[in-house]
């Protein structure tokens, strides 16, 4: 975990500038609810801003603190108040501190199952969990790890407590993704 999480403070230390909010976010934005919002590995922080700009109360988590200080920065530039949670997600019940959210987003992140069945636990009903990341295509074309690539479909009735909203395969600049909004019923 920790040559990882170093591996990751490198990436982010090595970029500049904030890239664009995540594209699937944009489209479906308007399905997330108001209030309380997590975004899951949020890396340097452009969708957590996103939503801190919109008037959400957000919590973005990470372990990469080289990651959470640029957001911090540039929350502090914007003048938002961002909740910074430093954390590893592979650990067990991570976020039980933190909830109930109305929304929880998770972009270019694949959590491990144990994660994945906290996450309607973790929401307010009709609460929103809007997730999307890579794809076996993009494993396929590139070294992106097959084991962290999403497969056709894979959630789509992934829990009993959550209604799926929206499946989409798609590709955008950032390359071949599945994208995920669901309902905590
Ligand atoms: C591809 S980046 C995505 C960043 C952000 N969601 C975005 O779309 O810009 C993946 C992020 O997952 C974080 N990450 C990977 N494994 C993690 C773990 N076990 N616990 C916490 N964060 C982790 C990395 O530090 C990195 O910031």
């Amino acid at each position: 975990m920790e040559y990882d999480r170093q591996k990751w403070n490198a990436k982010h230390a090595a970029k500049r500038g904030l890239h664009q909010a995540d594209s699937f976010l944009l489209k479906h934005f308007k399905l997330l609810r108001l209030g309380k919002a997590l975004d899951i590995a949020c890396g340097r922080g452009r969708n957590a801003l996103l939503l801190a700009e919109k008037g959400f109360e957000v919590s973005a988590v990470d372990y990469s603190d080289v990651g959470l200080k640029i957001l911090a920065d540039q929350a502090r530039l914007k003048q938002v108040a961002i909740h910074l949670i430093e954390l590893d997600l592979d650990q067990p019940n991570p976020l039980a501190d933190y909830c109930p959210f109305d929304s929880i987003i998770c972009i270019n992140f694949k959590p491990n199952p144990e994660l994945l069945k906290l996450i309607p636990h973790l929401l307010s009903k009709d609460g929103i969990f809007l997730w999307s990341s890579f794809n076996e295509i993009q494993a396929d074309q590139t070294p992106f790890p097959l084991e962290k690539a999403l497969t056709e479909k894979a959630f789509v009735d992934y829990s009993d407590l959550m209604e799926t909203l929206i499946y989409e395969r798609f590709t955008d600049i950032t390359g071949a993704r599945d994208g995920y909004v669901f309902k905590r019923k």
